[in-house]
């Protein structure tokens, strides 16, 4: 049997109906910027296949440190053992963090990383014995889908069948709309509120919405007046998406956690992180073992994991990936400049690499036809886009080339006479 018959026989994909599906894309290789399929066609990966990949498909070096780490120690239990790769990484890392983070959990998705926050921050004010049982989160936010992250995101199309047994979570209007801070007061003045968990300057899956530092910084600030610890989940924004390593280096105030993931190990494999100060940590501290953080994961600090995050950051902090960045940051401006009054476009905005263009459309949904047409219409370009509803975004690896980034911008002007 082919392969992708295998596929059609045995696989349940995520967020697809299966019944109605089209058969997915038989991707056989990637290089670089660029994904081929069993068909022999080749597409751009604009979107960094999901936000994860930094430095391209297949990366030589990626793989050189991968099959290193994996002849030397593959995994082993993180709870009573340790290794190098993960505590060099935790190293590493600290250097882009905000000073405050001092802690690091590892675990494996965004998703859980997320968790693992809400758990922490649950946790945290148990062991001191402060009762702090109300979350705030942002209007259309998306932290991930297990229950404690669908419970701090949006309820909506994702979450209806769930939403009787999610955790109620007060979801404040979105930044950039009026009175956001009166709100925010609002909400402090009830009390009991234990954290504030947002996406910092860029909202991910709610369609790449984004908002200035200036009024996030505030709302921590306002946030800290009363005691409320912040969560800052960077697993989209993290390693260079927004112009600086994390969207929170943008900010004067810090987040007490913080959540990554995706381009942690430069979207090779799984792994994720969430960081904490030491405040937090120390409550953790006892005699006795109930107030100890009593979560794990099998797969918890992975060696090669560990060692392909180190290698990603490698490439990262090079001057060439440094440039690449602003390189790409340059050419959406000059991108949105030559756009930014077609008739078709509702709100175009950019934060970093991340290139949003909002189409004026009614039939917006994430199901909607407009957004199978222009999916369908980028991978006739060859070109991967996932729009988000009625926003084609552009969110692509920092090693895409002038030429491969023209390609996109011209099949994006096609999409807007569709
Ligand atoms: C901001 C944010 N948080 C959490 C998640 C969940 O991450 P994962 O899909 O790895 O579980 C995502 C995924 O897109 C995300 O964008």
């Amino acid at each position: 049997m082919r392969w992708e018959d295998l596929d059609k026989k045995y696989i349940w994909h995520p967020f697809t109906q299966m019944q109605t599906a089209e058969n997915p894309l038989a991707i056989t290789k990637g290089k670089g910027s660029l994904l081929f399929d069993k068909k022999g066609n080749t597409y751009i990966d604009a979107i960094s296949s999901w936000w994860v990949n930094l430095h391209g498909h297949s990366h030589p070096y990626l793989a050189e440190k991968v099959n290193e780490q994996m002849l030397n120690l593959e995994h082993v239990v993180f709870a009573g053992c340790t290794h190098e790769p993960a505590a060099q990484l935790c190293s590493r890392l600290k250097k882009h963090l905000p000073k405050n983070q001092e802690k690091f959990f590892f675990s494996d998705n965004g998703s859980s990383a997320v968790e693992i926050a809400i758990k922490m921050v649950i946790q945290y004010w148990h062991n001191k014995g402060e009762n702090r049982n109300r979350f705030l989160a942002l209007n259309g936010a998306y932290h991930g889908d297990t229950f404690g992250a669908m419970s701090a995101g949006a309820r909506g199309l994702f979450s209806t069948p769930f939403n009787n047994y999610l955790f109620e979570v007060t979801h404040l209007p979105f930044p950039t709309e009026k009175n956001v801070l009166d709100n925010l007061k609002t909400e402090l003045e009830k009390g009991e509120i234990a954290c504030f968990i947002f996406e910092p300057l860029v909202q991910g899956a709610a369609g790449m919405r984004m908002y200035s530092s200036e009024i996030l910084d505030k709302m921590i600030a306002l946030c800290h007046e009363y005691g409320v610890l912040c969560i800052a989940d960077e697993v989209m924004t993290g390693f260079g998406r927004t112009g600086t390593t994390f969207a929170v280096n943008q900010l004067k105030n810090k987040p007490d956690l913080m959540c990554m993931s995706k381009g942690l190990t430069g979207g090779t494999l799984p792994m994720s992180i969430t960081t904490c100060n030491q405040k937090i940590y120390n409550a953790f501290l006892s005699n006795d073992l109930t107030k100890a953080f009593l979560h794990g994961h099998s797969f918890t600090g992975n060696p090669v994991g560990c060692a392909v995050s180190l290698a990603s950051l490698d490439l990262l902090e090079k001057q060439k990936c440094q440039d690449n960045i602003k390189r790409i940051i340059k050419s959406h401006q000059a991108f949105a400049e030559e756009i930014k009054n077609h008739p078709k476009i509702d709100n175009l905005r950019q934060t970093g690499t991340i290139l949003a263009i909002e189409l004026t459309d009614e039939n917006s949904g994430y199901a909607s036809d407009l957004r199978t047409r222009l999916y369908k219409h980028f991978l006739s370009e060859g070109i991967l886009i996932r729009p988000l509803g009625n926003v084609i975004y552009i969110l692509p690896p920092y090693c895409i080339t002038e030429c491969e980034l023209s390609t996109v911008y011209s099949a994006t002007k096609k999409a807007l006479k569709l």
